[in-house]
């Protein structure tokens, strides 16, 4: 069994940062044996910092360890400029980002409309605090809290997910005066001392106290966990197990629903504080569970009067297409929803949003947050809002997304090592096995091998899964029908390569 961190380090790096890039690299996009990456009109500017040299000098001597731990490729990328879907490096290379710097760029790198709202914020109030009203707060509050249905109307902002699931588990547990918490393994939730409870994958883990009154159950994962069929979840690909369930009845969904049954029966109190789930995992490698799911077990955690919470960090904002926000693809009402990422399209802000009654439970003390809601982080919040409904990149996301998982799904029928291919919109999973009939893992070398092909080739995409073995696309939402093409042809090429190889 690979310890947990080496299995992270393998995980992020392969076999460590070992050179810089050489000739090649993306540009090999010009040798005729490697997919054509669409055209882009938008010129960046010439890199003029410092060497690449210099860069791992201080990255190793003057960055913390863990920097070189998370470091992508054995080559990295020397990430220079971005505009939209696109990244260029020191030397002037092109990406395809297709992983948005953690599923975070929302709506495009520096897009053009975020990065001037930012700049005339910048120009008259970098900061003051919620202690004093500031036009930028209200206005952003109630913009925010537009999107979301009654009664989830009262908006506290913070810095970064671990902060807003830190805060909500808080709420919780003050408003039900109840506290355990329920998470399903292999979920993210944020790696503070707090929120590191909630998350469930070794990986993330370190032998310390930690994680008092959180209790993981059973991901009702359809494509690995011990149960699924052919029309678990809601994704334009079914997983290739048979089912023969009638319609609308679903026989993995009750025995994962049992196994939280049980969870209740033995792991926790009577009572609860809340149970936390993301509506499609996302480190977890995009893991569906089955319709249904979150749906009874919201009703199973009110029995035992907990509260719903739905992390949002990853699906919210559009991404994954059918609706903004993803709980709502669930069919459910969370209690509270935590947000980051796609929030700020890479601005560092967060948010909970709760009712009334939890917000007036929670306001028997004083809680207090310098930088969450300053001037500069609601201007743009409020434009990444704007620029959601004028660019239509919730549309986007589940047309492109929809077209781009049929195409991958392709792939699947033809490759041995693709196992599964799921999510909705642009939350994007492919699960990548030794066999199919194994569906063991494809190993940390193998999958670090395509990775690197596929930056090579110009595309960015990330890993996931509680093994490593989920590539996660996940990219800036204006991406194009030509870019998953591109893609397409890229990560076909490079699992032809594998198998070659292999
Ligand atoms: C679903 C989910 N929740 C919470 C977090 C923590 O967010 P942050 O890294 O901003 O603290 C993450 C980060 O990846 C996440 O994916």
């Amino acid at each position: 069994m690979m310890r947990a961190a080496t299995r992270l380090a393998a995980r992020f790096n392969g076999p460590g940062v070992a050179g810089l890039h050489s000739a090649g690299g993306a540009l090999s996009q010009r040798s005729p044996d490697v997919p054509q990456m669409p055209p882009c009109g938008f010129t960046p500017e010439e890199y003029r910092g410092m060497s690449k040299e210099q860069m791992l000098a201080i990255r190793t001597r003057a960055c913390n360890p863990m920097t070189t731990k998370v470091t992508h490729y054995k080559k990295p990328v020397f990430v220079h400029q971005g505009h939209m879907q696109w990244l260029w490096d020191v030397d002037g290379r092109r990406y395809l980002d297709l992983f948005a710097g953690v599923a975070t760029v929302s709506v495009g790198h520096c897009h053009p409309k975020v990065a001037a709202a930012a700049e005339q914020q910048a120009k008259r109030l970098w900061h003051t605090t919620s202690i004093y009203p500031h036009a930028p707060l209200h206005e952003y509050c109630e913009k925010l809290a537009s999107h979301l249905p009654e009664p989830l109307q009262a908006v506290y902002l913070t810095n970064s997910g671990s902060e807003a699931n830190d805060l909500a588990m808080l709420m919780a547990r003050l408003h039900t005066g109840n506290f355990d918490v329920i998470t399903l393994r292999g979920s993210y939730h944020g790696g503070g001392p707090q929120t590191l409870g909630l998350t469930s994958n070794a990986a993330y883990k370190y032998p310390i106290a930690n994680g008092f009154g959180c209790t993981n159950t059973m991901c009702p994962d359809v494509f690995r966990g011990p149960w699924g069929g052919s029309h678990c979840r809601d994704s334009p690909v079914q997983t290739t197990r048979d089912c023969s369930c009638a319609p609308g009845h679903c026989v993995a969904n009750e025995h994962y629903i049992g196994q939280l049954k049980e969870t209740f029966d033995t792991s926790v109190p009577r009572r609860i504080a809340a149970f936390f789930g993301e509506p499609i995992q996302g480190v977890g490698g995009a893991v569906q569970y089955p319709n249904n799911y979150l749906k009874e077990a919201f009703q199973l955690v009110r029995e035992r009067g907990g509260v719903c919470i739905a992390d949002e960090v990853q699906t919210g904002f559009g991404r994954t297409g059918s609706h903004f926000w993803g709980f709502q693809g669930h069919d459910v009402m969370p209690d509270i929803v935590t947000m980051a990422k796609g929030i700020g399209n890479g601005f560092p802000m967060g948010a909970v949003v709760t009712t009334p009654e939890i917000a007036a439970s929670f306001a028997t003390g004083v809680h207090f947050n310098t930088f969450g809601g300053n001037p500069l982080a609601c201007a743009i919040g409020s434009s990444v809002l704007d620029s959601i409904r004028e660019d239509g990149t919730q549309q986007i996301s589940l047309r492109v997304g929809t077209y781009l998982l049929t195409r991958l799904a392709q792939l699947r029928d033809k490759y041995e090592v693709v196992g599964d291919v799921r999510g909705k919109g642009l939350m994007i999973g492919v699960e990548m096995v030794k066999d199919k009939v194994s569906k063991e893992p494809l190993s940390p070398e193998a999958m670090n091998e395509i990775f690197e092909d596929i930056k090579d080739m110009g595309v960015l995409i990330g890993k996931g899964g509680v093994y490593g073995q989920t590539f996660r696309i996940k990219p800036p939402m204006c991406i194009t029908k030509e870019d998953a093409d591109f893609f397409v042809a890229v990560f076909d090429r490079s699992i032809h390569n594998y198998m070659d190889r292999r």
